[in-house]
């Protein structure tokens, strides 16, 4: 299966990213993980892309777009993938149909996870991520079973430098901009799910799940 999961910062698309993996058995393509990851090991892609996810604001087309078409080449995205947070712009998803076109490849749908504007500020700001396998906690809706260690691996749970309430605005604010016409440019294509995401979590994934078959 090949699938887009779309939705606001702080929707969702991480925390349902996860058990949809570990059912399809599909790659998770998530160009934030693959941002941060750059970051962490100092590497020329982490350089340029730093000081724009630390703005809340989105890192070049051409950077992105080149490092998703590498991606989706690799044998193992064949049978399907999991795009999560990419295409964010209207540039972005006309690439990626010339990308999935010249692999001869196809999407099956684009999951978008809606919820609220006014949902999504405390969603980030009370996140916290495990620094050893990248499990999404929060605060209060998501509580880890002990404080700041991560049930899955238990590695050390740390808040993202762009959780804050100023960055995660204006992420809010550039999604708005540059991401929404892109549910338009799907819903013409017949793509677009739309799931609920302001309900508890293992409700948003069987919907996800009854949306994808
Ligand atoms: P990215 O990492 O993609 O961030 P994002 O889109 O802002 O999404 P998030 O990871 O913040 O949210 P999420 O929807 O995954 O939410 P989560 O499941 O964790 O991008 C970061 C930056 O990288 C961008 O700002 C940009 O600079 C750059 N970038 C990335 N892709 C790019 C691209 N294509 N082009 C250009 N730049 C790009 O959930 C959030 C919290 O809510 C968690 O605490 C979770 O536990 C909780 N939660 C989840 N579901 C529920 C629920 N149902 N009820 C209650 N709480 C819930
Ligand atoms: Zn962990």
């Amino acid at each position: 299966m090949k699938i887009i999961l779309m939705g606001g910062p702080g929707a969702g698309k991480g925390t349902q990213a996860s058990p949809l993996v570990e059912k399809f058995g599909f790659p998770h393509i998530s160009t934030g993980d693959m941002f941060r990851a750059a970051i962490k090991n100092g590497t020329e892609l982490g350089l340029k892309a730093k000081s724009f996810m630390d703005a809340g604001g989105l890192v070049p087309d051409e950077v992105t777009i080149g490092i998703v078409a590498e991606r989706l080449a690799q044998p193992d995205c064949t049978d399907g993938f999991l795009l999560d947070g990419f295409p964010r712009t209207l540039a972005q998803g006309t690439a990626l149909s010339e990308i999935l076109d010249r692999l001869g490849m196809k999407l099956d749908g684009v999951i978008n996870i809606e919820v609220d504007e006014a949902v999504l500020i405390p969603r980030l700001t009370g996140r916290r991520v495990c620094r050893k396998c990248g499990a999404s906690y929060h605060m209060i809706f998501n509580k880890p079973e002990k404080e700041g260690v991560c049930g899955q691996c238990a590695g050390e749970l740390y808040q993202r430098s762009d959780d804050n309430v100023e960055t995660a605005q204006n992420r809010l604010n550039v999604y708005n901009q540059q991401t929404q016409p892109l549910i338009d440019f799907y819903q013409k294509q017949g793509l677009i799910k739309r799931i609920n995401g302001d309900q508890p979590i293992d409700l948003v994934f069987a919907d996800i799940l009854k949306a994808l078959v």
